[in-house]
């Protein structure tokens, strides 16, 4: 018998109170009806994220940033459309075109947010990526990327950038935040262009089809793949937002995810921001003491954040939640990696409140599958699709793909065409072309549909890392490793962890001549920690002398990962091994 987590009476009467009623109302045109459109009949991001509310309630926090010094920083709807319109103005002075690629690299600095919607304002396409990332992870995005702009920091450029500059012919301009006058040659104040600008006064007209946002995410062979998200994407980001994160105009809303990821665009700047929503923004790294400390000064109402940071509050134990007050939390949801039962129930014990458990992917831009505010929880399940999408679970039959009936397990796939689906992987044509198949979007992950409609996550389909919500390319990693003189070969693989579900583990063979010692270990993790950052390189390293390898020479990392686990190895008919 499955089990459930009944829910009370709504504090609040939820935001999608009917699910069975929603869904027969859909309608893409209603949906895209709630926005408000350009004046002159497109549709932008920014607009709907900023103007929309800075003129309706300009004195509104639409933002509150906890800076990392301790200060607390509000930046209102009225800031935020003077400070984008000047960051608009600024590009615009730097002759950047619409479709430009803008990026930035930082942490979650009120430039960067800034920066997002300024960029989406002018009509150019904004490109974030993770702070922590190293060096060759910035340089192989922004390459493909072709990144005209960088916004960052004087610390991250000198850092991380500097040293690859030469090798980004792309990459014309570098607007640095901080003081004006301790620019390195070769960048400009962003501080100073910004007082210095004249705000442009309106957003750029663009179209629904139109490039706005741009997510690398990993692929299990091949460089990053850059994921370009339209402005149509902004009625879902709107409407999901609303439905799976339960949110209301009152609320005080905190995703914890960084803008370097998704959910950190998605559902930390434009779903909040386009339902008038204030948020909180914490620049500080996970600490339990300090994340209880905000859910209860800030008074957060609804919360979104991930797996692994559940799982490590679960670990710092019931005496920090018992010391605050989390009497105002409504609504609690996450996403990133399979949310364990434990986790839902110790919600009910810690916070008062099950999680919700939320699924989608970068490709999606926006969450598809939710268990929802009106609905008991099944924990372990990833909830129901939401109104206006419909997925299958497909399983070979054959040649063929084919909807599989409940219980049976396939591979998830979305009926294309939702608005915030990608439009394309930059670059990439036939790689994107392999993601469809007829008219469905394939994820790449397993799972199963229950009688009751709910969906179960299974597995990847695909050798792609998660480790506490981020996906990792093994390929990346060992292309980077292998770049190391000590190392001859490296297969890369995900070690099942308790608490990140997975860490990134690298099996090498040292070069001719090296030892497999613990010297040339900590050269080869030193290496890689410098050259990927802390978010990519290999927690563990195991010397080997033969890898498994198919007869195409491609590394069996699912061999590898089955003896990692002493798991049966399964069907080796493809199998060379050979050093
Ligand atoms: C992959 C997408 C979109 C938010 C951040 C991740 C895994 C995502 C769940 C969930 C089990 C999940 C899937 C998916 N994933 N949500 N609720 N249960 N697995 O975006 O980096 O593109 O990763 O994360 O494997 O395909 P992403």
């Amino acid at each position: 018998m499955d089990e459930v987590i009944r829910k009370g009476p709504p504090e609040l009467t939820p935001t999608l109170p009917d699910y069975a009623r929603a869904c027969a109302d859909f309608s893409w045109d209603t949906a895209r009806a709630e926005l408000a459109g350009l004046p002159g009949g497109g549709l932008n991001i920014a607009f709907e994220a900023v103007d929309r509310y800075a003129t309706s309630a300009p004195e509104r926090v639409a933002f509150r940033f906890l800076r990392r010094g301790g200060e607390v920083e509000d930046l209102t709807w009225a800031g935020l459309r003077e400070g984008t319109a000047r960051f608009a103005g600024v590009l615009e002075g730097l002759g950047v075109r619409p479709g430009d690629r803008v990026f930035a690299l930082a942490g979650r600095i009120p430039e960067l947010y800034v920066a997002a919607l300024g960029t989406l304002r002018h009509g150019a396409v904004f490109c974030s990526l993770f702070a922590a990332f190293g060096p060759e992870p910035i340089r192989t995005r922004m390459e493909i990327g072709a990144g005209r702009v960088l916004v960052t920091t004087p610390a991250l450029y000198t850092r991380k950038v500097a040293p690859i500059r030469d090798r980004l012919p792309a990459l014309e301009f570098v607007l640095l935040t901080g003081d004006p006058n301790a620019c390195p040659e070769g960048t400009l104040s962003l501080t100073r262009l910004l007082e210095e600008a004249t705000p442009t006064k309106e957003a750029a007209q663009t179209r629904e089809d139109d490039p706005a946002l741009l997510h690398f995410t990993s692929g299990t062979t091949g460089k990053p793949k850059g994921a370009l998200h339209a402005h149509g994407a902004v009625i879902w980001h709107r409407l999901s937002a609303r439905w799976a994160l339960d949110l209301h105009p009152e609320d005080v809303y905190w995703c914890t995810a960084d803008p370097g990821w998704v959910t950190g665009v998605s559902y930390g700047i434009v779903g909040p921001l386009t339902n008038g929503v204030t948020s909180i923004v914490d620049e500080g790294e996970f600490n339990p003491e300090r994340w209880y400390r905000i859910l209860d000064e800030q008074r957060v109402t609804v919360w979104y954040t991930a797996p692994t940071a559940l799982r490590l509050l679960i670990r710092a134990g019931m005496d920090l939640p018992r010391a605050v007050d989390l009497s105002r939390l409504r609504h609690v949801a996450s996403v990133g990696e399979p949310l364990n039962p434990h986790a839902v129930r110790w919600g009910v014990e810690a916070l008062g409140l099950p999680i919700h458990d939320t699924w989608w992917q970068t490709e999606t831009g926006g969450i598809l599958i939710a268990n929802l505010a009106a609905e008991d929880i099944h924990p372990g399940a990833m909830g129901r699709t939401l109104p206006g999408i419909e997925a299958a679970i497909l399983a070979r039959r054959g040649d063929a793909l084919e909807p599989a009936p409940p219980g049976e397990e396939g591979e998830l796939a979305i009926r294309a065409g939702w608005p915030s689906m990608f439009r394309a992987y930059l670059n990439e044509e036939a790689r994107y072309r392999r993601c469809f198949k007829d008219s469905w979007y394939l994820t790449g992950d397993l799972a199963r549909r229950d009688a009751d409609g709910l969906l179960w996550f299974v597995g990847r389909a695909d050798d792609v890392i998660n480790s506490s919500g981020h996906l990792v390319g093994p390929f990346e990693v060992e292309s980077a490793l292998m770049e190391h003189p000590g190392a001859a070969e490296a297969g890369v693989i995900g070690k099942p962890d308790p608490v990140a579900m997975e860490v990134v583990k690298a099996f090498v063979i040292p070069a001719a001549g090296r030892a497999p010692d613990e010297a040339l270990r900590a050269e080869l993790m030193a290496y890689a920690r410098k050259r990927l950052g802390p978010a990519v390189a290999p927690r563990e390293i195991e010397f080997v002398t033969t890898l498994p390898r198919t007869r195409s020479g491609k590394v069996l990392r699912r061999l590898l990962k089955a003896r990692e686990l002493g798991l049966p190895e399964g069907d080796t008919s493809t199998l060379e091994e050979a050093s």
